[in-house]
């Protein structure tokens, strides 16, 4: 089996990518593809096929989807790039390699999403059939372009097996992304996912017989702000106190159905959990 990874060298795909190689079934094979050359360097050291390109590029999509059996679509472009950018890789791009599978013969797509495609909270933990809720305060180009790459891909004639992981925040392994959240003033409920688990959770999708469509992954406990801090260890600003939380259940998804379905559980259950065991 031959997967092609994009976004191997973000922050979920530099940590998800070794922990696929280590556990390929012997013949298994990974092909990465990364814009730049010298940081593909350590992929192909790990024994990966690196492709140099850029995913907005149509004619390298057609080279990354050649002989591939399955794609894990990763990469996005959302940290700091203007709203044309994240549309152009987040949806049009994804959508472009969604048809190249299709004309490269691909068995299997896996599509890396995000909770924020739900938008507003329901009053209680989101679950894949729930509609999405565009116009929310959550929604920019962002979680609206993977939104409409989600729903692309879902219509893409030829594109039988679809499986998409919508993400929560995800941290753990020296992820900055932690130290970034203790920017924000909000107080504010947060679901999270550490890194060990979301690899488990792709790799669930990637490789069970069977599943089709949505997966929410997360952990077992979402957060607040305040644990954050204390989880470090630092003082909670009063600022984070005297802000409401615009919504309780804010972000905060059911895993009830890759639990079910395809056996996941989480290996880190908390941020306390990664503290204790020196995951953070
Ligand atoms: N991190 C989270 O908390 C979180 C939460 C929910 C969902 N997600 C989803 O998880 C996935 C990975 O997120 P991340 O945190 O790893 O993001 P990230 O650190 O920003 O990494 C993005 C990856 O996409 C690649 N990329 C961006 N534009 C590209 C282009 N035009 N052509 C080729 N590659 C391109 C980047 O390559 P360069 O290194 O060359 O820039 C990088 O490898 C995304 O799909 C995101 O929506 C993440």
């Amino acid at each position: 089996m031959l997967t092609l990874v994009t976004g191997a060298t973000g922050q979920v795909g530099r940590r998800f990518v070794p922990r696929l190689l280590q556990s390929a079934a012997p013949g298994d094979k990974v092909r990465v593809l990364v814009r730049d050359e010298a940081r593909g360097e350590r992929f192909a050291g790990l024994g990966a096929e690196v492709l140099i390109g850029d995913l907005r590029d149509v004619d390298v999509l057609g080279k990354a989807t050649a002989g591939v059996d399955a794609v894990v679509n990763v990469a996005a472009a959302f940290r700091g790039v203007p709203d044309e950018e994240a549309r152009a890789v987040n949806r049009d791009a994804a959508i472009e390699l969604g048809r190249a599978a299709v004309v490269s013969g691909v068995r299997r797509f896996v599509q890396v999403s995000t909770g924020l495609v739900y938008g507003t909270g329901r009053g209680r933990p989101l679950v894949e059939s729930d509609e999405t809720v565009p116009g929310g305060h959550l929604w920019g180009a962002y979680p609206e372009s993977k939104w409409e790459a989600e729903r692309a891909l879902g219509d893409m004639e030829g594109l039988a097996d679809l499986r998409i992981g919508r993400l929560p925040f995800v941290y753990g392994d020296g992820d900055p992304h932690l130290d970034d959240v203790m920017q924000w003033p909000a107080m504010q409920r947060l679901h999270m996912g550490h890194h060990l688990d979301v690899a488990q959770g792709l790799r669930r999708l990637l490789y069970a017989s069977g599943a089709h469509g949505v997966y929410n992954i997360a952990d077992e406990a979402p957060v607040t702000t305040v644990d954050l801090f204390e989880v470090h260890d630092r003082p909670v600003p009063q600022e984070v106190y005297d802000r409401d939380a615009p919504d309780p259940w804010h972000s905060v998804m059911s895993t009830t159905r890759i639990r079910r379905e395809l056996g996941y559980r989480p290996l880190v259950p908390s941020v306390w959990t990664a503290r204790e065991a020196g995951l953070l």
